[in-house]
């Protein structure tokens, strides 16, 4: 990528990748390697990408700069103090749906795998028995200290948590097998950049695995998923249609492998005050929330498999999970 210079971090070093005895010879001497066991970490940075990445700068068009930026701001607010949640939520932790996940990519053991927007870690963490190397990427430092919380109490020590954002990833070209960004895409404020750039991290023929939430290919409910997410939490950047997931896959110049379509937790229901106190939305929102999902017409409804009980609202989010080889 001209012009592009990466932010030189920690992890920096040891992601720089070669050839297939470089990675024998490193996967021999990693056990002791600076910087990859939690012990050895040094504190995630709040570095702010957005501004310092010569990336962002070189290609982003004039006012997208200053879109990350607060967009980097809204998500930090919105999951630093609820960071601990995520460890709990019963469908991030949900163990079935991420060991079908591992198993789907079928990792190698001595695999690199990065997590991008890696939350409270749970993705990294399903990974780390399989493969050599995690590496947990989010934005936010409470996130990444809640990873590390986790990391230890598993016993994992081949993970490793780095500060930044995936617009501008901190890390060589090819320096991983295997790229994952779980329930996180939708807050990427340049999601056809963070593409890019885990595009750019992979080695030839490593994969890239994206799960997020989705919205079918109709206006209106595209319109009404979207507005309802921005108002459960101001961090929401959208929701996209598999077709938009594709365009942003192969114009990074990878290949669908396999793309599927379904809900998150299998169906079952999301409950309202559950998925609203998660990320700390206001009375007020919750209260118009309420009154949108009750209204809601037959075509939202369906597609939200809304359920009415009472003051009880529950519903499922409609998810893609596609796979997609460099
Ligand atoms: C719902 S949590 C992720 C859940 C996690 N991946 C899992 O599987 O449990 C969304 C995370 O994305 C992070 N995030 C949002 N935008 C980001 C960006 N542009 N770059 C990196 N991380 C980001 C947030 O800080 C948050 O921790």
């Amino acid at each position: 990528m001209p012009g592009f210079h990466p932010v030189r971090v920690t992890l920096a070093d040891t992601c720089t990748r070669g050839g297939s005895q470089e990675r024998a010879a490193r996967s021999a001497a990693s056990a002791g390697r600076r910087g990859l066991a939690i012990e050895a970490e040094t504190p995630p940075r709040d570095v702010d990408l957005a501004r310092k990445s010569p990336l962002s700068r070189a290609s982003m068009p004039p006012g997208r700069e200053r879109d990350v930026s607060a967009t980097y701001d809204l998500v930090r607010s919105s999951f630093g103090p609820n960071a601990a949640k995520y460890t709990h939520s019963h469908g991030h932790a949900d163990t079935e749906a991420l060991a079908r996940l591992v198993a789907g990519l079928a990792p190698r053991r001595g695999d690199w795998v990065l997590d991008v927007g890696a939350g409270a870690g749970q993705t990294g963490l399903a990974f780390a028995a399989a493969v050599a190397r995690v590496v947990a990427l989010d934005l936010t430092r409470e996130m990444l200290q809640e990873t590390r919380l986790n990391a230890a109490a598993r016993g994992i020590r081949n993970l490793a948590v780095q500060q930044g954002g995936a617009e501008a990833l901190p890390f060589d070209a090819g320096s991983f097998d295997i790229v994952v960004c779980r329930r996180a895409a939708h807050h990427f404020a340049a999601p056809a950049q963070a593409v890019l750039e885990m595009a750019r991290v992979l080695r030839p023929g490593g994969r890239l695995a994206i799960v997020d939430t989705m919205v079918p290919e109709d206006d209106e409910i595209d319109r009404q998923i979207n507005a309802i997410e921005r108002l459960r939490d101001p961090s929401h950047v959208r929701d996209r249609r598999p077709s938009e997931w594709r365009a942003l896959v192969t114009g990074a110049g990878l290949a669908v492998a396999d793309m599927e379509i379904g809900y998150y937790d299998a169906g079952s229901a999301t409950d309202l005050d559950a998925w609203t106190a998660r990320i700390g939305t206001t009375p007020e929102n919750v209260a118009e929330l309420r009154r949108l999902l009750q209204a809601a017409a037959p075509p939202l409804a369906e597609t939200l498999k809304i359920e009415l009980d009472g003051a009880e609202i529950h519903f499922a989010l409609p998810r893609l999970t596609l796979v997609a080889v460099k």
